[in-house]
Order: structure tokens, then C-alpha cells, then sequence
């Protein structure tokens, strides 16, 4: 009985002092590939990995110049939006609800107080304190990974990189 549970053990702590070799929420995760991604962008949606937690969206190469000039775009993130695609967490940063998609609006909207975040999780409306957590993505192979074992918070308030505005009705 105890050998097997220093087993156990063993593994847990391998698994722990090994991150690369997690791939659940909190470790690297290969969220599908460029081509899936990029059918589900043409329909003007995010392309959404439920393991992950996380809405792969596109960022428009034209925005890139404004993207710099933000502190909170740190070189991981940055790195992303030059490959073309921003990993944004799903979770509120206000409170912690899941946060859905808009697919009138083009916004991510907050079901619980009104939260709005652009399509690039930049904060538009409601009680959230700064823009969308997000998380380092890259693309090697015509696969996306994301690193979700570091949180990158979002941006400030205020911070409007894309200039898109609410492109029809609100959900919320
Ligand atoms: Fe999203 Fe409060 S949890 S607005």
C-alpha cells in the first residue's frame, strides 16, 4: 500500500518539477492548428479551446505600431500579435465569470455586470479594471501553442490599439 502510494507520489512530483510535460490548464497546450483557427476567423468568431480556456483571436497586422507602444504587450505577447493571433484567457477580470463572445457586437461581453471587451480583449465598458488576461502563443509547424502557466494581465484602461468599435447589438 505505501509503495504504491510513493508512486504516486513520484509521479505527481515528476509532473511537477516538469512542466513542459503538462498538457492541462496550466501548461503549454497545443490549441489546434493556423488552418482551423483561421476557418473559424473567417466567420468572424474566435477560435475557442475549451482546455485551454482561451479565445484564440486575430490581430490585425496594421495595429501592430500601436501594440508596441504599450507597456502591458510584453515581448511574449508581442511575439503573438507579430504571428498574428492574440490568446485571450476567458475569465473576467473583474470578478471571474466566463466571458462570451458577442457575435453581434464583435465584443466580448460579460454576462454577470456588463463587462465589454473588444475583439482584442482591450477593455470597452462595465466594472472590469483593465483589459482581458491573456497568455504567450506561437506557431511552429502550422500548430498554436500557448503558455498557460503564466498569466499575462491585460491591459489598462483606455488601452484602444485597434480602434474597433461595437459593430451591431449588444448581447448584454
Ligand atoms: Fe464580468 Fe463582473 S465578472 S463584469
Amino acid at each position: 500500500g505505501s509503495g504504491l502510494g510513493l508512486g504516486a507520489f513520484g509521479v505527481a512530483a515528476l509532473a511537477f518539477l516538469w512542466p513542459g510535460a503538462s498538457t492541462g490548464f496550466g501548461g503549454k497546450i497545443n490549441v489546434g492548428s493556423v488552418a482551423d483557427a483561421q476557418t473559424a476567423i473567417g466567420s468572424k468568431q474566435p477560435f475557442y479551446n475549451a482546455t485551454a480556456k482561451t479565445y484564440i483571436v486575430a490581430y490585425p497586422k496594421a495595429d501592430l505600431g500601436n501594440a508596441k507602444k504599450v507597456s502591458a504587450y510584453t515581448p511574449p505577447i508581442l511575439a503573438g500579435m507579430e504571428a498574428g493571433y492574440v490568446a485571450l484567457y476567458q475569465k473576467c477580470v473583474h470578478l471571474g465569470c466566463r466571458v462570451p463572445w458577442c457575435q453581434s457586437s464583435q465584443w466580448f461581453e460579460c454576462p454577470c455586470h456588463g463587462s465589454k471587451y473588444n475583439r482584442v480583449g482591450e477593455k470597452k465598458a462595465g466594472p472590469a479594471p483593465r483589459g482581458l488576461d491573456r497568455f504567450a502563443l506561437t506557431v511552429a509547424g502550422g500548430n498554436m501553442t500557448i503558455d498557460t502557466g503564466n498569466i499575462q494581465l491585460g491591459p489598462p484602461i483606455g488601452t484602444n490599439t485597434t480602434g474597433q468599435q461595437q459593430e451591431g447589438p449588444l448581447c448584454v
